[in-house]
């Protein structure tokens, strides 16, 4: 049977990162992903890497694209009360800032990178199985194509996101779930339009939450929220754009420009962990173990964060035989994943219309809004939130 160090189950930003810094590393791994390449790049996600995100992605040597085509933000705006005001992230934080750069293109210079240096990933593979994680010698199969295929390996890196077999293949009671579901989704569109401000704009509305956020100085992304269970079928263009419209503060809404959607769907706001992230030789990385509402950015860097223990923990058992970041990786991981957890539930709560959320709790998010805008403290703890905590060593 054939052997790899560590086997990569997802084709993510996850498992990509992880697979790149391990080839660096000289650590022999195989990405085993269900879909197709193109499949993979045809998912839109967020956009907003914080700065270890960008650092990581400098170390791998896949950068440059980034810099060139990237877009750096120093602030965003938050609408409120028709009228919009500035985070300055990066006075606020003391020259922090973020990078506006779509998952999809940084996706696309993992994959380039990793067929440049001829590393392996099979794609298409279906009926992924892991195998015996929990003792020494761990193994996976699959099917491609119809034909049976499997590969021993020294460990398992389960980076294939909140729907894949890793997490479900830890058996019932070694994993305890936390979850907090919420009772809205967003309606995201896409479009080949500027964007109508050259920051993102985070909007509180009495209609619900809107967010303008952006692709490039022609390609737009917006989204607005929306009930759960809707249905983007239920959105023809003009009434997606009438809705934001009146969700935005006046000068927004008149100065957006608007056209046909090249995409649109709706996502469902959650938060979820997993704990605890490594069972026996199997890690979990990235959505695998965690799922974040959208409001502050932090699926992507989260995953990076995931991605940067791992690969430390990897290297010092193979370089330095020690076990030690083995043993650490969960607890490292974790305490990263719970302040991000916390940051996207508060900004998520302070921004949105909760349907049963009664008068006394819109009163306390208008409170808290103003609280914001008018103390430096309170904008301060929100600013180094959004541009990222350090990653603790
Ligand atoms: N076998 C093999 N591959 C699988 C399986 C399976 N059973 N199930 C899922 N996958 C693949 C998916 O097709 C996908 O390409 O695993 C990959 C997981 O990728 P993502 O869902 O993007 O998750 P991850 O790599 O952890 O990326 C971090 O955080 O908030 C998000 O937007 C952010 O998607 C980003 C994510
Ligand atoms: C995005 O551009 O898709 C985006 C930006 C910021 C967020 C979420 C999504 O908080």
């Amino acid at each position: 049977m054939k052997r790899v160090q560590v086997a990569i189950i997802g084709g993510g930003p996850s498992g990509l990162l992880l697979g790149q810094r391990l080839h660096q590393a000289g650590i022999d791994a195989v990405i085993l992903e269900q879909r197709s390449a193109a499949y993979v790049l045809g998912r839109i996600r967020a956009g907003v890497l914080e700065q270890g995100t960008v650092d990581l992605m400098d170390q791998l040597g896949v950068g440059q694209r980034l810099h060139a085509q990237g877009l750096v933000h120093g602030g965003f705006d938050l609408g409120f009360r028709n009228t919009r005001q500035r985070i300055d992230l990066h006075r606020l934080t003391h020259g922090r800032q973020v990078m506006v750069y779509g998952q999809t293109e940084l996706t696309r210079d993992l994959m380039d990178a990793r067929s440049a240096c001829g590393a392996v990933t099979v794609y298409d593979a279906d009926e992924v199985q892991l195998h015996d994680f929990d003792g020494t010698s761990p193994r996976v199969s699959w099917r491609r194509h119809g034909v049976a295929h499997e590969l021993q390996c020294d460990f398992i890196a389960g980076c294939d996101g909140f729907h894949g077999v890793s997490r479900a293949s830890v058996p019932p009671g070694a994993l305890k779930v936390f979850e907090r579901h919420y009772p809205f989704g967003w309606l995201g569109v896409l479009s080949e339009t500027p964007p109508v401000s050259h920051e993102l704009i985070y909007s509180n509305h009495e209609r619900g939450f809107a967010l303008c956020s952006m692709r490039s100085l022609t390609r737009s992304r917006y989204y607005i929220q929306c009930p759960a269970g809707d249905t983007p079928a239920r959105w023809s263009d003009q009434a997606f754009w009438d809705e934001l419209r009146r969700r935005l503060d006046p000068e927004s809404a008149e100065r957006m420009v608007t056209g046909p959607s090249i995409e649109k769907s709706i996502a469902p706001l959650r938060s979820v962990v997993a704990e605890p992230m490594r069972f026996g030789r199997l890690f979990l990385a990235g959505d695998a173990a965690h799922i974040v509402p959208p409001t502050g950015a932090k699926g992507l860097n989260l995953a990076a964060s995931d991605v940067q223990f791992l690969s430390q923990a990897l290297v010092e058992h193979y370089q330095q035989r020690s076990d030690a970041g083995i043993d650490r990786y969960s607890g490292r991981c974790l305490h990263r994943v719970w302040n991000a957890v916390r940051f996207s539930w508060w900004f998520t709560s302070l921004m949105h219309r909760f349907p049963d959320g009664g008068e006394f709790g819109q009163k306390l998010q208008e409170a808290e809004i103003g609280y914001l805008l008018q103390s430096e403290a309170a904008a301060t703890a929100l600013a180094e939130n959004y541009v990222g905590l350090p990653l603790e060593r």
